[in-house]
């Protein structure tokens, strides 16, 4: 059975001080376990902050990027190794911001997930399709080949240690979510890839979905067989509602 997962990805907001009392909320309000596992997604710079907030909790911690390179001159770029030292345990890679803003390659992104999993971090490997690439019915190949480079460089025992995330950029930021069986039909695509590859394997592989998940979707979102759990943006800034999708997922992991 797949543990879910709800990441919060606070991308670059907030301040030490509103970084410090979301996480305290955040772990307060987790004290009891819930069947899912959480994870918040500060930006670099309040990484440490949030890691005074969650040390000795049942919530993870997470950086939203890692530079592909161990170490040396790379201006601006955080090693796995800064991240694992400031108490990260996670890191999402190939974000689709990062893939559009920082022009960030299907090559680029293997290579950061690599530099991860070389200091024992669980990516967090982000895929999706953008609106004309849906409407033009390229969403399975497109997700087939951004996966496919992320395979090149897994094992099947991998797998266990690895997280994807299929976050649709037409359903980021936008309020417009993908229905339960837009996700899941994606989902299945992706987990179909990864057992043609790595046969049985692919089950241990955990795929969330992100894209406007809020507390009033997140059930139905979880409900699905090949849904694992949330990326989690906007609605992960506010307390509440992000608990709320917690609860959503520990409710899932119940039924299993
Ligand atoms: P959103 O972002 O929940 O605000 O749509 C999700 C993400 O980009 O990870």
């Amino acid at each position: 059975m797949r543990r879910p997962l709800v990441a919060a990805n606070w991308k670059m907001n907030g301040t030490l001080g509103t970084a410090r009392s979301l996480a305290d909320a955040v772990v307060t309000a987790r004290r009891e376990a819930g069947g899912a596992q959480v994870l918040l997604c500060p930006p670099f710079a309040h990484l440490t902050e949030v890691a005074r907030s969650v040390a000795g909790s049942r919530v993870a911690l997470g950086a939203q990027d890692v530079a592909q390179w161990a170490q040396g001159a790379y201006t601006g770029e955080v090693s796995a190794a800064m991240l694992r030292d400031a108490g990260c345990t996670h890191t999402i890679v190939g974000h689709s911001e990062r893939r559009r803003y920082c022009a960030e390659s299907d090559e680029v992104v293997a290579a950061k997930l690599v530099a991860a999993r070389r200091e024992g971090l669980v990516p967090i490997a982000c895929v999706g399709e953008t609106l004309a690439e849906r409407e033009s019915g390229d969403t399975a190949a497109v997700v087939t080949r951004q996966l496919q480079a992320l395979l090149e460089v897994l094992d099947a025992p991998a797998l266990a240690e690895v997280v994807i995330a299929y976050e649709p950029l037409w359903a980021i930021g936008t309020g417009r979510t993908a229905t339960p069986q837009q996700a899941n039909e994606v989902h299945a695509t992706l987990r179909a890839l990864v057992r043609a590859r790595f046969g049985a394997a692919a089950e241990s592989l955990r795929i969330l979905y992100g894209g406007s998940v809020t507390a009033a979707n997140a059930a139905g979102l979880c409900a699905e067989a090949d849904v694992d759990g949330g990326l989690v943006g906007g609605a992960s800034l506010d307390a509440a509602q992000f608990l709320e999708i917690c609860r959503a997922a520990d409710e899932a992991a119940v039924r299993g």
